[in-house]
């Protein structure tokens, strides 16, 4: 068998061509608007003199991180395993392992992870690290801990009036550190598209886990964190007295959601899936290779059901999909072979869909990077 006439191009082969020779779909990052949204959102948290430590789950790239720590990030956010094992074997030093490490596993990454790297892990309970505790002194270490605080998005964290009781619990477990507290204020994002209600939101989400801070301060603790974070409360809630460090993840790409509430523009979105027609026989919708399979199948904050939105001239939304099949509606003037660029709903649920993603500058490939520790 010819193995070279059957194997289609690979991205790799085509760095320094134009991006409309990259087979199709391929996840595009834009490298200007990339390079714009990090140093952008450094200055910003330098200005407040918050450290920034952005979750890494929206890209997986070490290239990606790379870029954010030479703009001045004091370390990465990771929520699985897998990013942890990723950053460690990609030689990062600082890492906040924001995601309650249950499970032996878990417990295995973080104290195989701890010998590299200084590693925070958060946690809502003591139960959730008894097994940490115990791991960390057989293998002759202490881990910091940091307590999540639920400020009001529902999912873990400590309820604050709780929050003394179980940081004293985690405090007294051998093994443990406590290192400070976080929240992850993503109701700001459901709040929508009211600007004022969102800042609002942001607020009152930084001055309760500040808050919370001072009570376990008070009641004898030190804590040298107060960690916030999200793309749609940055600009709210690191604002507020107290807080030491924001962890926003999305701002590096942006997606369409975040263009949905206004939290993004249109051009500081780095990330599109680049699509082809594949079909203009039914007129509208026009058929194009880009289905749930390469947007992601995370819903659209448009309200409208769509899996996408179409960033080129020719304007639309990908209104729905199959496996492998787009149905695009509104956009003008497509031909059979055509490319069109679209903007995916949600950046991070995208980019676990892809082994990949090609750097592009100027419509010319000038890189291909991996997507490490997906699911
Ligand atoms: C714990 C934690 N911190 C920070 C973030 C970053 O939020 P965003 O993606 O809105 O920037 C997330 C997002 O899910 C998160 O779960």
């Amino acid at each position: 068998m010819n193995r070279s006439a059957t194997r289609p191009a690979e991205p790799r082969d085509l760095i320094g061509e134009p991006v409309d020779r990259l087979p199709t779909p391929s996840v595009l990052v834009d490298l200007p608007t990339l390079r714009r949204n990090i140093g952008e959102m450094a200055a910003y948290a330098r200005s407040l003199g918050v450290a920034l430590r952005p979750h890494w789950k929206t890209s997986k790239c070490a290239e990606v991180a790379a870029l954010q720590i030479e703009a001045g990030a004091v370390g990465l956010t990771a929520a699985t395993a897998g990013e942890v094992a990723a950053l460690a074997a990609a030689g990062f030093g600082d890492v906040f392992w924001a995601f309650p490490p249950v499970g032996a596993p878990r417990v295995e990454t973080a104290i195989s992870a701890a010998k590299s790297l200084r590693l925070i892990v958060g946690a809502d309970s003591a139960a959730s690290v008894a097994d940490l505790g115990e791991a960390a002194i057989a293998a002759g270490t202490a881990i910091d801990i940091r307590l999540e605080v639920d400020t009001g998005l529902g999912r873990t964290g400590v309820a604050p009036d709780r929050a003394v009781r179980v940081a004293r619990e985690i405090a007294a477990t051998p093994g443990l550190r406590l290192e400070g507290v976080f929240t992850h204020e993503g109701q700001v994002q459901g709040v929508g598209a009211d600007a004022a209600r969102r800042t609002a939101t942001g607020l009152a989400a930084g001055r309760l886990v500040a808050d919370v801070a001072e009570e376990i301060r008070n009641d004898g603790m030190p804590l040298s964190s107060v960690s916030v974070g999200s793309t749609a409360g940055a600009r709210s809630a690191p604002t507020v007295a107290g807080i030491t460090e924001a962890r926003p993840g999305t701002y590096v790409y942006g997606d369409e959601n975040q263009v949905a509430i206004g939290t993004v523009e249109p051009e500081n979105t780095a990330i599109t899936v680049l699509s082809r027609v594949i079909s203009v026989e039914r007129g509208e919708p026009v058929l194009v290779d880009a289905g749930i399979k390469a947007m992601s199948s995370d819903g659209s904050l448009h309200g409208d059901g769509r899996i996408g939105t179409v960033a080129s001239a020719h304007g639309g939304v990908l209104a729905t999909g199959h496996e492998e099949h787009g149905f695009l509606r509104g956009s003008a003037g497509l031909r059979v072979g055509d490319t069109v660029r679209i903007r995916p709903n949600h950046a991070c649920g995208l980019s676990n869909m892809h082994s990949h993603v090609v750097a592009v500058e100027d419509g010319v490939v000038v890189d291909v990077w991996r997507v490490l520790g997906r699911h």
